[in-house]
């Protein structure tokens, strides 16, 4: 990443769904069934009980995260960053927004599922403050395991 190139991050765009749903599809999804197709990614932006963000540079799209609300929790759905824009700080930048999106007060804690085989994104989510909750045996298919992580949220008063 060029020091002058500014990173942008904005809800994601009706017409966005394919490259969103494509990388979601390699970065995520990899070895499994595409869950996140163009269409299921449209109706997460449509949702008002869900947001999509995306992280761009150059109008170029270089990562994305989507967390859905339901009252005082909320799920942390999907979070990807390109490979080679990885490590410098567009993942946590990501996260920081979706969890400010959650409002002041509210949400009292926030949850995610990710790949018992994915100790990048593990690591990544205990960075940010994420702990593990529980293993679900067989979530996703071919009888992958998930792990559960949360983060409670503080709030000032
Ligand atoms: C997980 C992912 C989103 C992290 O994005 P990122 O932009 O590279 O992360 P950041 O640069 O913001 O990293 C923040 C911190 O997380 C931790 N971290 C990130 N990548 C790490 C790695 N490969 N190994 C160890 N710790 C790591 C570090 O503490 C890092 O801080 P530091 O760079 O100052 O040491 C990215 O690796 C990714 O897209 N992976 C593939 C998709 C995926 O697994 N998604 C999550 C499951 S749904």
């Amino acid at each position: 990443m060029n020091n002058d190139d500014a990173l942008i991050l904005r809800a994601a765009h009706r017409s966005e769904a394919s490259e969103i749903a494509s990388i979601s599809r390699l970065q995520i999804e990899h070895g499994l069934n595409w869950r996140w197709t163009p269409k299921r990614i449209k109706t997460l932006i449509a949702d008002n009980q869900t947001t999509l963000v995306v992280a761009s540079m150059n109008g170029v799209i270089e990562g994305f995260g989507s967390m859905q609300f339901m009252n005082t929790k909320s799920h942390l759905i999907l979070l990807a960053v390109q490979p080679k824009s990885r490590r410098c700080g567009i993942g946590k930048a990501i996260v920081k927004w979706l969890e400010k999106a959650c409002g002041d007060g509210v949400v009292e804690r926030i949850w995610l599922e990710v790949r018992l085989s994915n100790q990048v994104a593990r690591r990544f989510y205990e960075a940010q403050g994420y702990r593990f909750v529980r293993t679900i045996r067989k979530y996703y298919a071919k009888d992958e395991a998930a792990i559960v992580m949360e983060k409670l949220i503080k709030h000032a008063n």
